[in-house]
């Protein structure tokens, strides 16, 4: 056949493909863009930042759309009114979690953030409960973070006003927050292992937000039989689940029933007090994904806000200035900062928040999924849809924020300078599957931010106007470029 023909006989498989899919095409879907077969819409979409394609799709298809990302059906809500009438509103609707592949490839559908059904409410109740109980968004963990933040100031200290990347400073840290929840323990700064799991914690996130781990998410069948970087990245994660293994043996070797240390013991206690009961959750594999769940989220999330909230006050020297000036007068520099300082430190508390709309951390959200037929706004969703409520829609929308392209704490201040709260920040998602470590990150990334500009002023050598805010990478996650500051003494 020739070149015509072969181009015609292709030109007849793709009508016939189309027509096929559009007789089988459930009926009442929200409206979208028109979809290729296999491709789906990738093609006309931002590979660098899908959430903008979005962005300018609602305005021809409305706020509730339907997507193709290669050949799965993808709803993609847009706007803060839109997402709370999901999340909120019709909470035991959109509850159901994705199987986004590259999680379901290491996860194998156990754990709290990729199961669904029972299994996800037992993990879910129990994780909560058991954090609680080890003082999650308590006093307790008020005194960890306030310990750990001298460390954190001390090896800060130690650079001599010198530039440094503060990347893996604040993910020590801040890890050892939940090590310490999680294993029981916190790392010294000294130990290599630790800082070696760190540096794969962090580019797993940096491959998730990669093209190269979107494409993994849309065609893994394709990608898997490809050489590339998700070889690196999936053999990396075995060495974050044979950790995981050693710790939960060590603690099966040494844990008291009476006194549980950690979430481990806990979990453990629970899987013996079960152990005949065929159908439960509290087993080996549900024990190990749920321990990586908590170390990978409760480790990367807040230390790459805090390292970008620094970036940004580098960027705003006066804002800077204004938060130490009123942590001054508040609490000086002699004692820690608590959460009871709070109240207290209203211009504060509206950087924080600013910080965590501005950057927008999680801007797709963690994909949710359709396990049933769904009705919404009059629309037929059918069972098996990916559901994208976008975040970024939610901490840019111009209907709650004034300046919502600016980062401006104002955002979050009345006329007479006390904070104030707005619907729209919603930065941890919202509803029944909303995060689980809330209080956790909030808790630290209010006492460490304090802590350091107590004690330090953060600058850089090319002065604020070098600094360039935008995300490095935004993917799943938007990520900050890299940079290096200096910390000078106060
Ligand atoms: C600034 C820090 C953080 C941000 C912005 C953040 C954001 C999020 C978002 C957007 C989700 C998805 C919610 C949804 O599906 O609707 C999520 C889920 C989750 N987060 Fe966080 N998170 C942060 C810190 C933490 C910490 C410290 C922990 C550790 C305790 C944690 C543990 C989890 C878990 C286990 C889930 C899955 C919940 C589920 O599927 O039921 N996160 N987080």
């Amino acid at each position: 056949m020739d070149v015509s023909g072969t181009l015609l006989l292709l030109g007849l498989v793709i009508v016939l493909f189309i027509l096929l899919r559009w007789r089988n095409k459930p009926h009442n879907l929200p409206p979208g863009p028109t979809a290729l077969p296999i491709i789906g819409n990738i093609w006309t979409m931002d590979n660098r930042a899908p959430f903008k394609t979005f962005l300018n799709w609602r305005k021809r298809y409305g706020p509730v759309m339907t997507v193709y990302l290669g050949s799965q059906r993808v709803l993609v809500l847009v706007g803060y009114d839109t997402v709370k009438e999901a999340l909120v509103d019709n909470a035991d609707d959109f509850v159901g979690r994705a199987p986004v592949p590259f999680m379901q490839r290491v996860l194998k559908g156990y754990g709290i953030a990729i199961s669904n059904g029972e299994r996800w409410r037992q993990l879910r109740r129990f994780a909560l409960t058991t954090l609680r109980d080890f003082g999650m968004g308590r006093k307790r963990m008020e005194g960890w973070i306030q310990e750990e933040s001298k460390h954190l100031l001390d090896t800060i200290k130690e650079t001599n006003s010198a530039q440094f990347d503060p990347t893996f400073f604040l993910s020590r840290a801040v890890s050892n927050i939940i090590c310490a929840l999680v294993f029981g323990q916190r790392f010294s700064y000294e130990d290599g292992h630790f800082l070696h799991l760190l540096q794969v914690i962090n580019g797993v996130l940096r491959f998730g937000s990669s093209t190269w781990g979107q494409l993994y998410n849309v065609f893994p069948w394709l990608v898997e039989l490809l050489p590339g970087k998700h070889l690196k990245v999936l053999n990396d994660v075995e060495e974050l689940k044979a950790f995981s293994r050693i710790k939960v043996q060590e603690h099966k070797g040494s844990m008291d029933p009476d006194n549980p240390r950690d979430f481990i013991d806990c979990f453990l206690i629970r899987l013996s007090q079960e152990k005949d009961s065929p159908n439960t959750e509290f087993h080996y594999e549900n024990l190990i994904a749920s321990v990586l769940n908590l170390f990978l989220a409760g480790t990367e999330t807040t230390s790459t806000t805090i390292r970008y909230a620094l970036m940004l006050l580098i960027k705003h020297p006066e804002i800077q200035d204004r938060m130490q000036k009123e942590i001054d007068t508040v609490i000086g520099q002699e004692r820690s900062p608590s959460m009871e300082d709070r109240k207290s430190l209203p211009f504060t508390d509206a950087v924080i928040h600013e910080v965590q709309r501005y950057i927008d951390l999680v801007p797709l959200n963690v994909p949710h999924y359709a396990t049933h037929r769904i009705t919404f706004r009059g629309y037929t969703i059918p069972k098996g849809t990916v559901i994208l409520p976008l975040l970024h829609s939610v901490l840019r929308d111009e209907e709650h924020w004034e300046k919502p392209w600016t980062f401006d704490p104002k955002h979050f201040l009345d006329r007479n300078g006390n904070f104030k709260k707005n619907s729209a920040f919603m930065p941890f998602s919202a509803g029944k599957r909303s995060c689980v470590g809330e209080s956790l990150a909030r808790m630290e990334l209010f006492l460490f931010l304090v802590s350091m500009l107590q004690h330090f002023t953060f600058t850089t050598t090319g002065g604020p106007e070098s600094i360039d805010s935008t995300p490095e990478i935004s993917g799943f996650a938007n990520l900050p470029r890299k940079y290096q500051l200096i910390a000078s003494p106060r």
